[in-house]
């Protein structure tokens, strides 16, 4: 490495292997002499993660859409600030489990269009976009079935179902054509290590070139 950090999101919908390919990644990565952090949104630095248990857990309608937009980007600004920067900034590679895109799309998107707040808000607080964005594709009946198989308490957004998983699908491959020099498109309908070996493979491409 050149002493230059990377920084390198997954997105997808739920249940797309997000999570699984980040990991493996990781492990791939380190193994091969990277120092790597690992992180995920909502959370990924200690205030961002109180800040997740406040979004993702209680009634689907306890915050507005507005409300909404504001503490994810507010989590966002202390994850970047207290765990992305300074991470890239040591020449590190940063793996994180979703960012920007899906506030994009999930606030953005899924109570009315309030993309363009997301933008603005975005542009004021954030402004940092990765430097590689791997969306993992998958049919959303699938996703929604492996998300579900999940434990645990976090289902505000996984409660409002396939619609919205189709319209958070389409929106991503959207969205990759709207970023086309950061994204690529990885068909996650196989089993985990097929898609491992396309998602290493892209990302030590994007590694050499950075
Ligand atoms: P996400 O982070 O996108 O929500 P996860 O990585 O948590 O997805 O995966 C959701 C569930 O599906 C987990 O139980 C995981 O073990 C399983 N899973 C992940 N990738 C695959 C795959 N390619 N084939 C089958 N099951 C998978
Ligand atoms: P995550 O833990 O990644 O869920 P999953 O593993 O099921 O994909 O994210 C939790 C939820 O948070 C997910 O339903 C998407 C939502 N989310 C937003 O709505 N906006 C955001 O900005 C982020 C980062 C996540």
């Amino acid at each position: 490495m050149t002493g230059r950090g990377m920084f390198l999101t997954f997105e997808g919908i739920d249940g797309s292997g997000k999570s699984t390919q980040a990991r493996m990644l990781a492990e791939h990565l380190r193994l091969s002499g990277h120092e790597v952090v690992l992180t995920r949104e909502p959370g990924g630095s200690p205030g961002a993660e109180e800040i997740r248990r406040l979004v993702l857990e209680g009634d689907p309608d306890r915050w507005s859409a507005e409300t909404e937009i504001l503490l994810f980007t507010a989590a966002r600004r202390d994850h970047l600030e207290r765990t992305i920067e300074p991470a890239l900034a040591e020449g590190k590679i940063v793996i994180c489990d979703r960012f920007a895109d899906s506030t994009r799309m999930y606030q953005g998107l899924s109570r009315g269009d309030l993309r363009a707040i997301v933008d603005q808000l975005h542009q004021l607080m954030i402004r940092r976009e990765p430097d590689l964005t791997l969306l993992i594709d998958m049919d959303p009946e699938t996703g929604l079935a492996r998300a579900k198989g999940r434990h645990g308490g976090e289902e505000r957004f996984e409660d409002f179902g396939p619609d919205l998983q189709r319209r958070m699908r389409k929106g991503f491959l959207e969205l990759a054509e709207e970023f086309p020099e950061r994204f690529r498109v990885i068909d996650g309908n196989r089993d985990m290590d097929s898609v491992s070996r396309d998602v290493t493979q892209i990302a030590l491409q994007a590694l050499q070139q950075n």
